[in-house]
């Protein structure tokens, strides 16, 4: 008999539509395959529709705070009910760039260098900072976001105002800016799957070059690189991904410049509509969307 399957999506991050929609798109793929499927918020109600729809697994297609940084999985370990994706402690260390970044960093992983800024800490220092350690421009972002949410090019002009619209968070991350190619691999479970290059038309892979077709980011598949280099960001993703401690499928986000990778961060909820990523590097090896889904929910079964 086939498997039911409770779907979490939505949430209350930044990224609520993004994971809507990949609840959406995975729910229908199950649906459609013999799954019996319910999609749910993770909110009060989230314990009254595990108890009564009774799921064998649960779908984690949640992104971003609450639902890819340990908190929901925390919850759901209480259930004893499998659920995919990483767990507790892989999926806050990697959401919080700073600590991740910090492993990185411990395990030879080449990194852009960073500072952290809290509010309140004086510009004026913080831009002799910028200065002597990182030079302008520099990449502001919140420390556990995701999609682009709020991440900014800073030239030390605008600096300023940039800050002050980015007060919602105590702290957020300043990286020196690193010119040159993006490109993001998918590592699935112990198999490297594959890389794929995005090529923005805009000024760099925003929220809008990452969700909008309108803005026409290209996606190249297979990356143009030579095979030691392709060999070689493959195995750094391989790297992050085992010593963070994630589980199932995870997607590294890399830019590559003057021959040098700089891995920018590990993502434990990868984006799972038809259209995302990581089901397109999956699709260039020949496994369609369904066969993805379903080692992801048998993966889910062991342990983690
Ligand atoms: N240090 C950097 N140098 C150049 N571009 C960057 C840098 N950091 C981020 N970016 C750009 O912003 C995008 C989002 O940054 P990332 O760190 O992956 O955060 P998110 O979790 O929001 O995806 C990247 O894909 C890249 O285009
Ligand atoms: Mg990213």
């Amino acid at each position: 008999m086939k498997k039911k399957i409770l779907i979490l999506a939505g949430g209350i991050s930044k990224e609520r539509l993004i994971s809507l929609d990949t609840g959406l798109q995975v729910a229908k793929e199950l649906k459609k395959n013999g799954y019996k499927v319910k999609i749910s918020e993770p909110d009060s109600n989230l314990s009254k529709n595990i108890n009564q729809f009774k799921p064998n697994i649960i779908f984690n297609a949640l992104h971003g705070q609450f639902g890819e940084d340990g908190y929901i999985q925390t919850i759901l370990e209480g259930f004893k009910i499998p659920y995919t994706h990483s767990g507790v402690i892989a999926s806050s260390l990697a959401m919080d760039k700073a600590i991740s970044k910090k492993i990185f960093i411990k395990n030879k992983i080449n990194t852009p260098k960073y500072i952290k800024y809290s509010y309140g800490e004086n510009n004026f220092n913080l831009i002799k900072n910028i200065e002597k350690k990182l030079k302008f421009p520099v990449v502001l972002k919140p420390i556990n976001e995701g999609s682009s949410v709020n991440v900014f090019i800073c030239t030390k002009k605008n600096i300023s105002r940039v800050l002050s619209s980015m007060k919602i968070y105590a702290e957020i991350m300043i990286e020196e800016f690193i010119g040159g190619r993006e490109i993001q691999v998918a590592i699935m479970g112990n198999k490297k799957l594959g890389a794929i290059e995005l090529k923005p038309k805009r000024k760099f892979y925003d929220y809008e070059a990452k969700y909008s077709v309108n803005a026409k980011t290209k996606h190249i598949i297979p990356v143009k690189l030579p095979k030691n280099k392709l060999n070689e960001v493959l195995n750094l993703s391989f790297k992050a991904h085992k010593i963070i401690g994630c589980k199932g499928v995870t997607r590294s986000d890399f830019k590559f410049y003057k021959n040098k990778f700089y891995l920018l961060e590990i993502n434990t909820q990868p984006g799972m509509t038809k259209l995302s990523l990581v089901p397109e590097i999956a699709k260039y090896r020949g496994i369609s969307f369904i066969k993805l889904i379903e080692w992801i929910l048998k993966d889910a079964t062991t342990k983690k």
